[in-house]
């Protein structure tokens, strides 16, 4: 398995001074780290964050792209877009996107395709509700939401990074224990083999309140081979630890 692979998800975070301290601080220490990481910014700040993350060791994402090639679609950024401003990695699918956006697995599907056609990641997230959880469908749900990303793009799908993220843990402080992240991330690793004779390379990240206590923990699982990381990946102290937890 390559080595781990960290995420910061900004999400509506961020100003052009704060980006710079933050980046500053962890582009500082970030030399001597083995996990690989990047930031999904605001797309407002892909200029800036593209300048300051110029030939380090962090890459640069973005948090969705448009399911479209080009044309009428107002506020909408298209992966080609993203693109020219050298975006590594892209989001797709957050349960955020799902729930206040209306992104059917369809769509999420979609913007996977028009991000692997212009060279970029896809981070595909899947995830049950606490509803959904407490009615069994975990499984179903997870797979219900990778399914549709493999039936669009079955020849490349061992190009995407996957992510686990159950939505009641997402910002809530409740996070998965790691043998109920390992249980689901197992569930999908064995969906990809079934699709792909590479699903070893695929890396499934785990997401939702992980933080600098709990990130080992869940980075010892074997299929944990990363994290998606929301609210700890606006600090730089923590997110540092959780960088060298992953570099371990
Ligand atoms: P959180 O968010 O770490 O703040 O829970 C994770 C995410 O939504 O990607």
């Amino acid at each position: 398995m390559a080595a781990k692979l960290m995420v910061g998800n900004w999400k509506m975070n961020g100003s052009l001074a704060a980006n710079a301290s933050l980046l500053s601080e962890v582009l500082a220490v970030m030399g001597g780290l083995t996990c690989r990481a990047a930031v999904c910014v605001p797309a407002p700040y892909l200029a800036q964050a593209q300048a300051l993350l110029a030939g380090s060791a962090l890459a640069l994402g973005a948090q969705d792209v448009s399911a479209h090639e080009a044309g009428a679609y107002t506020g909408e950024v298209s992966a080609d877009m993203l693109r020219d401003f050298a975006v590594r990695y892209c989001i797709v699918g957050h349960s955020e996107r799902r729930q206040y956006h209306g992104e059917s697995d369809v769509t999420v599907a979609s913007k996977a395709q028009r991000a692997l056609a212009a060279g970029i990641t896809p981070i595909v997230c899947v995830g049950e509700s606490l509803a959904e959880r407490d009615a069994g469908q975990t499984e179903a749900v997870v797979k219900r939401q990778l399914a549709a990303v493999i039936h669009t793009n079955g020849h490349c799908i061992s190009e995407i990074v996957v992510a686990y993220e159950p939505v009641w843990a997402i910002g809530t402080g409740l996070t998965a224990t790691p043998e109920q992240a390992q249980h689901v991330h197992a569930v999908l690793r064995a969906q990809l083999q079934a699709a792909t004779a590479h699903a070893d390379r695929v890396s499934i990240l785990y997401g939702g309140s992980m933080n600098a206590a709990n990130a080992a923990d869940l980075l010892a699982q074997p299929d944990v081979d990363g994290g998606l990381i929301g609210g700890a990946a606006l600090k730089a102290s923590e997110f540092l630890t959780m960088l060298k937890a992953a570099s371990r």
